[in-house]
């Protein structure tokens, strides 16, 4: 049978094609709102060495670039890797893309001021041993900053509007069945975020080590993803969604 992590790295080699660039195609005055937001969270500092993990299509990665930080970032996927580094180059940007696994990172010790992820911690399958990696590439004082949400709790409202979501994307997949189902229904059970709950994700950071943790909800962000973003965005920004941060004393 496939390990966790090759289902996880088959899917989202697939999932390339078609996954959203998201704020690659954001408008302007959304990445604005971003980035102020990011700015703020890194309390102004300039220059940061920055590790994004998880990221996928480069979204956040790209931003941090465009705010003048120097990135590296890291992905399972070879296939999103590619999009990155075209979203990169489209950009202007130069930043240090490295295929690798977010739980056993190939990189120096106390080297990093931040490690971001976003929309990562949900599908990884020991998230105790990812956040120990991070806390020893971070420096004294580096943070963590992820961005995740309860993508697949059991309430009604959430399940139907699921349900509508897995439709679309079948049908704009062209695949009578549902590629997400059909890989992560088989683990799922693997995954202690899956259902991602904030007391959950403050033990875990509290177990780390980490300190100065805070956990908070996305609101205004998601409200203006639900307003100008697609109807996929509209649906999938329906979650509660949380912005984490902690600090490596
Ligand atoms: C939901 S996507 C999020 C992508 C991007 N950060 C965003 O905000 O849209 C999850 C990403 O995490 C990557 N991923 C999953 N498990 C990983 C792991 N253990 N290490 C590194 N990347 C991983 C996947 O390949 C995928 O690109």
């Amino acid at each position: 049978m496939m390990e966790t992590k090759e289902i996880i790295r088959n899917y989202w080699d697939h999932r390339s094609e078609i996954y959203s660039t998201g704020i690659v195609e954001y408008s302007e005055e959304e990445r604005i709102a971003w980035k102020n937001m990011l700015a703020s969270k890194l309390g102004g500092r300039k220059r940061l060495e920055i590790l994004d993990v998880g990221t996928g299509p480069g979204q956040l990665a790209l931003m941090f670039a465009e705010m003048g930080h120097h990135l590296t970032a890291v992905d399972l996927s070879a296939s999103m890797l590619e999009k990155a580094r075209k979203n990169a180059l489209q950009r202007s940007l130069d930043i240090n893309f490295i295929q690798g696994d977010a739980e056993n990172l190939q990189l120096p010790d106390a080297h990093f001021d931040v490690v971001s992820s976003k929309f990562l911690l949900w599908t990884l399958p020991d998230p105790k041993k990812a956040l120990l990696e991070w806390k020893r590439v971070l420096k004294k004082d580096g943070m963590i900053i992820a961005i995740d949400g309860d993508w697949y709790s059991s309430g009604i409202f959430l399940k139907s509007i699921r349900t509508v979501s897995g439709l679309i994307r079948s049908v704009k997949e062209r695949n009578r069945h549902d590629p997400f189902k059909n890989k992560y229904q088989l683990i799922k059970n693997d995954l202690p975020l899956y259902s991602l709950k904030p007391g959950r994700v403050f033990g875990l950071l509290n177990d780390a080590g980490f300190e100065e943790i805070n956990i908070e909800r996305m609101d205004s962000l998601c409200l203006s993803a639900r307003k100008h973003g697609s109807l996929l965005d509209k649906l999938d920004y329906s979650h509660p969604i949380y912005f984490i941060r902690a600090v490596k004393k």
